[in-house]
């Protein structure tokens, strides 16, 4: 190949990737890819915990399963939380977009919930075991969170 040649073929090529990349670039923006997908069951199941997170995050024989485990298990150096804190304590912090450099719980509770081999498959938790609507509002809220 000759040189001149050589380099319009690689103008060709060099064009048709800037092409690709403006096409990629003005394409829909890929957050579906990481959305789950049937986290769990479709059909709204019957509520397994009325009273919310402490239905499940309480002591069970030698496990100790609280909130303030939780926390400790999650992260060793965790500020110090009573034993018997309850989501109201926690959403002081960990509530709306995250206070006193904790990072929201929307950031990462619905996530370690929903893909959880033992939330949904074994305990048959669904959005209802940690969210209560008002009948009269309509606004989803969590159980036990009057704290924002
Ligand atoms: C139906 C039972 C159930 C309810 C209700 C529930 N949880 Fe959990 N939670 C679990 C299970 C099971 C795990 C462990 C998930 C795993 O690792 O598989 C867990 C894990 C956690 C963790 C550890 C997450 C991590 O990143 O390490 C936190 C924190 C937590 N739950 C907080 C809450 C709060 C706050 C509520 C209420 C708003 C709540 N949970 C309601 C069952 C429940
Ligand atoms: C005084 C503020 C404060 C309170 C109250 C609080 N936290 Fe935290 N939490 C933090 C900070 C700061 C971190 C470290 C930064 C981060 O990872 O969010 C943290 C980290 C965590 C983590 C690790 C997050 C991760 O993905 O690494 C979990 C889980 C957690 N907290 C759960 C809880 C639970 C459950 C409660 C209620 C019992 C609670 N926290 C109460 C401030 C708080
Ligand atoms: C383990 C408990 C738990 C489960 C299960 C759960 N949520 Fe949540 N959800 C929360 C908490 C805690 C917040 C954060 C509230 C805050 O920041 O004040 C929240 C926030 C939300 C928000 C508000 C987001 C925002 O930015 O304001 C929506 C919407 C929501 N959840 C929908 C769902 C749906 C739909 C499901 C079921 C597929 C579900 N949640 C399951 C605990 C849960």
């Amino acid at each position: 190949m000759t040189n001149r040649k050589f380099r319009l073929l690689a103008m060709l090529i060099l064009c048709l990737a800037a092409a690709g990349l403006l096409a990629s670039a003005c394409a829909k923006p890929q957050i579906q890819e990481k959305i789950v997908e049937k986290p769990v069951a479709q059909i709204p199941p019957p509520d397994v915990a009325p009273n919310g997170c402490a239905d499940c995050h309480k002591k069970e024989g030698d496990k100790d399963y609280t909130l303030a485990a939780e926390a400790k298990k999650a992260n060793p150096n965790h500020v110090p939380v009573p034993a018997t804190a309850t989501v109201n304590d926690c959403i002081k912090c960990h509530g709306g977009a995250g206070k006193s450099g904790a990072k929201p719980f929307n950031t990462f509770l619905h996530k370690a919930h929903l893909t959880s081999q033992t939330f949904g498959p074994k305990l048959k938790g669904y959005c209802n075991s940690c969210h209560v609507m008002n009948a009269d509002t309509g606004y989803m809220t969590i159980k036990g969170v009057t704290a924002k």
